[in-house]
């Protein structure tokens, strides 16, 4: 988190990363020099993702993926997800053959197999996604390496064959400590450990990085009131490399607090990695393992990540890791590959989106930072940085598609000179909603502690988010946008669709409405309002068509049940 830096946070690890201005430039590779002389060549910065060509003709871009990033030997049925979009960026050529017509039109015939070994068959129509292919898993053996499977695809009406692969982890039990995994169709996570059961439960993740020595390491009592206040998970910004954390670790055992294991200050030294997983991984709360922190805005070398990734699969497979991203697009191809999860930490209330009095040079596309890269200085950098990633992904194509991104949004309290005040609790509830609308499979503020005014705040949102009805949506469904906030300023409206009921998020990012009449798509097929379980508007359902009882305040946050 770029807040860390500067901050004087009583924290070795982000003391330790404070740089000095001689020592590197760390502006998502713009130049710098102090002023009044920035007379340095302005270049734009290397590492740009941009729109890919586009091809003349359409492409199939057949994907497979398993449902779960892992199943594990006591699953007995898994799941592959088949898509196969017509792409004009990703595929091979696709021809529609000429005895295609309307009553006989085009079908795949789809073969999903691990070496001579058939897994499932099936039928699929061109140009759709996530068809479901069931696997049953006990004709596999529980293995650690990874299962090499093939997806072929043959064209009914032109015999054109197409064929991907992709790998299935089938892994051993494990009997101690979590079990963590991506669900690849909506991109949430799954745990199951000692509390569940034995089943795996979907889990909302909502809470914040937390300071070490500082907070959460000076009394259990501490990580308790955190707990009390809502807060399921949360990033340590510590780890074995810099304190014996047994005892904060041990607390989150007994709370059941899930965290993420942060080697931020470690992660690009390999033996250190290679002592600390084996002292973690096998703790019921470890959720997820969190390697670089702003590698980009650092400049850490491009294949770090990946390093690190790699070792810690190989050390420990039934865990994800995450990592953060600063920069609006800096190297984003090399440094998301290593990782399963991407967080964004765009922190922008307060800031001066164009001159920085820190550095005293003016900030824009090729110079200086700001705070918050290539921002507009409002709450809508945040989903406008959701959707870059997302906008990132779909260029790379690939598993890339379906990889979580995260939000970290601003709850700091801390005064630093890019942030001249802290957000208000509607600006703090704004940007959450707003990254869940755009598709944010979690969220993790920097930092805690926050002031109690955002404390309380956002604990009362957490108690929303992470349970029951609204976790079921956030968890077992993706959003899909009806109203885009960042375009002509209107409200922002996303809708979940889980069983016969629907989630509607309704935010007003911008200025108060009054007459709110949102028309919703006729084949959700809702006949009424059940719930209101956030914000504290009156909402009625006209038709399809769903009306705020005396219309919307100036960031409003809502959020409604429909059936
Ligand atoms: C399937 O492949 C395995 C290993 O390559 C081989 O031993 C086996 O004979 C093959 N079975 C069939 C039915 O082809
Ligand atoms: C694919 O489906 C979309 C609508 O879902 C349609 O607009 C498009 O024309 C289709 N493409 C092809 C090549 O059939
Ligand atoms: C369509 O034409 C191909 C040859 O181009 C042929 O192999 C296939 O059987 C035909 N399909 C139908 C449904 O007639
Ligand atoms: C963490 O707490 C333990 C136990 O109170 C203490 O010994 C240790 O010094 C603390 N570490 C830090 C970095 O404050
Ligand atoms: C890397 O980690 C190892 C193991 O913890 C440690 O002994 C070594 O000093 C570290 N190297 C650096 C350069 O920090
Ligand atoms: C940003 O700083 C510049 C230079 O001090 C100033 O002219 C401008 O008004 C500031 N903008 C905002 C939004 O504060
Ligand atoms: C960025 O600001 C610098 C310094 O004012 C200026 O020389 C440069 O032209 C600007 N770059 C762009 C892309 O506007």
């Amino acid at each position: 988190m770029r807040g860390a830096m500067g901050q004087g946070l009583a924290s070795a690890v982000t003391a330790l990363l404070i740089p000095s201005v001689a020592a590197q430039d760390r502006w998502c590779g713009k130049s710098y020099q102090a002023s009044p002389a920035y007379s340095s060549p302005l270049v734009i910065p290397g590492g740009r993702l941009e729109p890919p060509s586009l091809s003349y003709t359409p492409l199939l871009d057949l994907k497979i993926t398993p449902r779960h990033s892992i199943y594990i030997a006591s699953e007995e049925g898994g799941e592959f997800i088949v898509d196969a979009a017509i792409s004009y960026i990703h595929g091979s050529p696709w021809s529609r053959s000429t005895n295609d017509t309307a009553e006989q039109p085009d079908r795949l015939k789809v073969t999903i197999a691990w070496q001579n070994q058939t897994l499932a068959m099936g039928t699929i129509e061109p140009n759709t996604t996530d068809n479901m292919f069931p696997v049953d898993l006990k004709t596999l053996e529980p293995r650690m390496e990874g299962y090499p499977i093939t997806l072929t695809a043959v064209s009914r009406n032109s015999d054109s064959k197409y064929s991907v692969t992709t790998e299935l982890f089938l892994l051993p039990e494990k009997s101690t400590g979590s079990v963590v995994k991506i669900d690849h169709l909506y991109g949430s996570l799954l745990y199951r450990n000692p509390t569940t059961n034995g089943v795996f439960l979907p889990v909302f993740p909502y809470g914040f990085y937390g300071d070490y020595s500082g907070y959460l390491n000076v009394s259990a009592s501490n990580i308790e009131k955190y707990v009390s206040l809502g807060f399921n998970t949360v990033n340590v910004v510590s780890s074995f490399a810099e304190d014996d954390m047994s005892a904060t670790i041990g607390t989150m055992d007994r709370l059941n607090l899930l965290f993420q294991y942060d080697m931020r200050g470690s992660y690009k030294n390999l033996s250190s990695i290679a002592w600390q997983v084996p002292l973690v991984k096998d703790h019921p709360s470890l959720l997820t393992w969190y390697t670089a922190d702003e590698p980009d805005g650092w400049q850490d070398p491009l294949d770090a990540p990946q390093q690190a990734y790699d070792l810690i699969a190989s050390l420990d497979k039934y865990h994800p890791t995450a990592l953060v991203l600063n920069c609006q697009n800096y190297h984003f191809a090399e440094y998301s590959a290593g990782a399963d999860i991407i967080m964004e930490d765009a922190y922008p209330i307060g800031i001066n989106a164009t001159y920085s009095e820190k550095w005293n040079t003016p900030c824009n596309e090729t110079f200086g930072d700001c705070g918050c890269d290539n921002c507009e200085g409002t709450v809508l950098d945040v989903p406008a940085r959701v959707d870059d990633f997302h906008t990132y992904q779909a260029w790379l194509g690939g598993t890339a598609t379906r990889q979580p991104v995260w939000a970290v949004p601003q709850s700091f309290s801390i005064p630093e000179d890019y942030w001249s005040r802290d957000p208000t609790a509607e600006e703090a509830w704004v940007m959450d909603m707003l990254a869940f609308n755009h598709g944010a499979k979690a969220r993790l503020a920097w930092i805690y502690p926050t002031s109690d005014a955002l404390g309380n705040a956002l604990s009362r949102i957490a108690k929303v988010v992470t349970a029951s009805p609204v976790a079921d949506f956030l968890t077992g469904a993706n959003p899909v946008l009806l109203q885009d906030g960042k375009h002509g300023g209107g409200l922002d409206v996303a809708y979940w669709k889980y069983g016969d009921q629907v989630l509607v998020s309704v935010v007003a990012p911008g200025d108060s409405a009054a007459n709110v009449g949102i028309a919703l798509p006729a084949d959700i097929q809702v006949m009424r309002v059940v719930s209101s379980p956030w914000g504290g508007i009156g909402w009625t359902l006209d038709g399809t068509t769903l009306r705020a009882k005396g219309g919307l305040p100036s960031l409003a946050t809502s959020l409604i049940i429909l059936q």
